[in-house]
């Protein structure tokens, strides 16, 4: 076991679909048996940008806890908890609130996309999607906007420091959309440590593994707003369905037609759930079988796996005693090494 540090979030806004799943979980399988790692639900990044809207924030938090359990990231293994669950998260975010300059803040370029997702929502209908997003918040008045982003919602790459540094973290799986946070982090440990002449906090680097390609039944990127998910506990006659709906070669008009497995949705999943799919490759090209067989095909390569998550998913739900035991004994390990750090902070810091 490596001993190096790895730290992990996701945010709860709803199922996990398979994008999802090849971008950052399957990942953390893998991790939790080569290091150290903390996984957490960021329930309070979740605030960040919903706060007005909470009524689905437990069940979200319960389902999200739910999907790593049965995708098989393993408590044994790593430690597994709900970032709220652990105070010391908030106090660290104070201190670090500290010393963080606005202007990091105000220039991070997330802040702006996310502000443009609000507005978005704000002005459903009413704005046409030909204006850029630097046009959008242009359109946004001084008022409108400071109405619109919170204190907590500018502060957003703050907590996320802190969620890394409060457990040290050598590295940080996250997708490339999450570098200018993890840059802010690393600079925020830099400023600290500079500026209290220290070496409590240590800089992460970002782990960007190579991951697969996920496209949506469409053919564009799987993505919620496009409506193209699979959910990782798609129920297996809806996955059937949506597998016979996926986008194919439009060349391809016969059976017996050759056709061009490249920007085939179809067989962007063949390379994920089917080993012989460079046989599969072969037999495209060559027109040796149609497109329906070929859905039928990678549908019964694609069941197992689904039909074993949901019937974990489904045991995991029945006992709720057992999900709260992983989360509280989760919590504790995360809040033991959290709160040696938050002294060593306090104590450079000089608080009495
Ligand atoms: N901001 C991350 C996301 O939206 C979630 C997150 C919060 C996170 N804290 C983190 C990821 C700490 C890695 C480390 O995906």
């Amino acid at each position: 076991m490596d001993c190096k540090i790895i730290v992990s979030g996701m945010r709860p806004t709803g199922k996990i679909h398979l994008g999802n799943f090849f971008g950052a979980l399957n990942n953390w399988l893998t991790l939790q048996n080569t290091h150290k790692c903390f996984f957490f639900v960021a329930d309070l990044h979740a605030l960040t940008t919903a706060s007005e809207k909470t009524e689905d924030l437990t069940k979200n938090t319960l389902d999200m806890v739910v999907t790593w359990l049965a995708s098989g990231l393993d408590p044994e293994k790593c430690t597994i908890f709900v970032q709220s669950h652990v105070p010391e998260v908030s106090e660290l975010n104070t201190l670090l609130g500290m010393i963080t300059p606005l202007g990091w803040l105000l220039r991070n370029p997330t802040y702006k996309e996310q502000l443009v997702e609000i507005f978005k929502k704000k002005y459903a209908g009413q704005i046409g999607d030909d204006k850029t997003a630097a046009e959008k918040l242009a359109m946004l008045t001084e008022k409108e906007l400071s109405e619109i982003a919170s204190f907590g919602f500018l502060g957003y790459p703050v907590l996320m420091a802190t969620d890394i540094l409060i457990h040290k973290a050598t590295y940080v799986p996250v997708g490339q959309d999450q570098s200018a946070h993890l840059e802010i982090s690393r600079e925020i440990a830099r400023r600290f440590n500079e500026q209290f002449n220290t070496d409590v906090l240590v800089e992460p680097k970002a782990l960007f593994t190579k991951v697969p390609k996920v496209t949506g039944l469409d053919g564009r990127k799987m993505s919620k707003s496009y409506g193209n998910t699979i959910e990782v506990g798609e129920d297996v006659e809806s996955l059937r369905k949506k597998i016979m709906t996926m986008f194919t070669d439009p060349n391809k008009k016969k059976a017996t037609d050759p056709a061009n497995p490249d920007g085939c949705t179809v067989f962007t999943f063949h390379k994920l759930y089917n080993k012989d799919f460079e046989k599969r490759c072969a037999e495209c090209k060559a027109g040796a079988l149609g497109c329906v067989a070929c859905k039928k095909e990678l549908f019964e390569y694609m069941r197992p796996s689904f039909e074993e998550f949901n019937r974990k998913k489904q045991e995991l739900l029945k006992d709720r005693t057992y999900l709260d035991k992983i989360l509280a004994d989760g919590s504790a390990k995360a809040r033991e090494s959290a709160a040696k750090t938050l002294s060593e902070v306090k104590k450079a810091m000089k608080l009495y």
